[in-house]
Parts: C-alpha cells; structure tokens; sequence
C-alpha cells in the first residue's frame, strides 16, 4: 500500500466530524492517517476527544492576535508544517480564512459544510432550508478556495426535509450523514492526491 497521507483537522468546538475521521483512519488500509488536531479554541471539547484517542491536540487561540488573522494563520501553518502534514481537513473551524492560508494549501485542503452546495453558503444553513421549503437538505464536502463555501465539490450526500422540521432535527439527520460522508470523501481524496 502507498503511504498513508498525513492529515490534519482543524476544529473549533466539538469535533464530531473530527471524531468520525479519527475513528475510519483508525483502519490501518485508510489511505489517510490523522496526525494532528488543531483548534483557534482552547475551549474546544474535540481536543480532548483527539487527545483521547491519541492524536496530538493543542489549541492556536486566535484571540491574542486581535485583528491579525495573518499572524495566527501563519502559526497554524507553522504547526501543519512542522507536523509533515499533506492535507488539512476543517471540520467546523469556524475561521474565516485568508488567502494567505488558503493558498498554503492550495489543493490539499478539504471542509465539509451542512448543505447541499451551492445551496444555503455560510451559516444557520438548516433554519434557512426550512424557510425556503427545500425538499431535501444535506451537506457537501468542498476542496477549498478563497471565496466562502465556494470551492469544487468532490462529495455529497442528501436527506429529506420532513413536515414539521425543526432545525435541530434536520442538523441531526444531516450529522448522521456527514459523519459518513467525510470518511468516505477524505479516502478518495488521498487516493487522487499526487504523490
Ligand atoms: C458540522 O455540522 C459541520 O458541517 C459544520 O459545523 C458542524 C461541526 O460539528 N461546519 P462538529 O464540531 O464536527 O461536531
């Protein structure tokens, strides 16, 4: 087998896309293995559900750099790199990034994203489906690019909105499907990836 690809996570809260990475690449045939979880929030209950699992985990708090998004992204890249890591996974990092750190990973940097793309970009995605009176809701994962939510999608998976619809149900029945999807997207991707 080629050499697992080494990966790292990026989260801000509780990480369970990131835990559902963790548990698929815990298959020694995973084309990817996780070697590192990172999170702008010290407070994050995924660096403890990483550390748990034997990943190393440390947070790069954004807020002692103020307004330089630069400065914290240029340490978050300093971490990736120091790590030997080939492709970043977001899963719920809740940072805008910059172009800086988008164009370090050019290529090699996925996110998933609670929608059917390039339907309902950016936040409260299953309150604004409800309104809309979609059918069908899901999530997408995207190789990104500098634009929000914005880049190729290389996966997606789907599931009906049903009559009476809370938010929170709907979130629910669209987590179930990402922590199968993003698995399922991050093998392919390391497959695909150049050497
Ligand atoms: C997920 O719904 C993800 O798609 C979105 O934020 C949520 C993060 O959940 N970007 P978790 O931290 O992976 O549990």
């Amino acid at each position: 087998m080629a050499a697992r690809r080494r990966t790292a996570v990026l989260i801000s809260g509780r990480g369970s896309n990131m835990e559902s990475l963790i548990a698929a690449a815990a298959a020694p045939d995973f084309p990817a293995e996780i070697v590192l979880v990172l999170s702008n929030n010290p407070d994050a209950g995924g660096l403890a559900t990483a550390a748990a699992a034997g990943i190393p985990a440390r947070a790069i708090d954004h807020r002692p750099f103020g307004r330089d998004r630069a400065a914290h992204e240029a340490e978050i890249d300093a971490a990736l790199r120091e790590a030997s890591v080939e492709i970043v996974c977001l899963a719920g990092y809740m940072r805008l990034l910059t172009p800086y750190l988008v164009g370090r990973w050019a290529g090699r940097m996925l996110n998933i994203h609670p929608s059917l793309l390039p339907d309902f970009k950016g936040l409260h995605t299953h309150e604004r489906a409800i309104e809309a009176g979609v059918g069908h809701h899901g999530c997408s994962v995207h190789v990104v690019t500098e634009d929000l939510d914005a880049g190729p999608v290389v996966a997606q998976a789907r599931v009906p909105v049903l009559p009476g619809d809370t938010p929170e149900a709907l979130a629910a029945r669209v987590l179930v499907e990402e922590h199968r999807l993003y698995p399922e997207a991050l093998a392919r991707f390391a497959l695909s990836l150049p050497v």
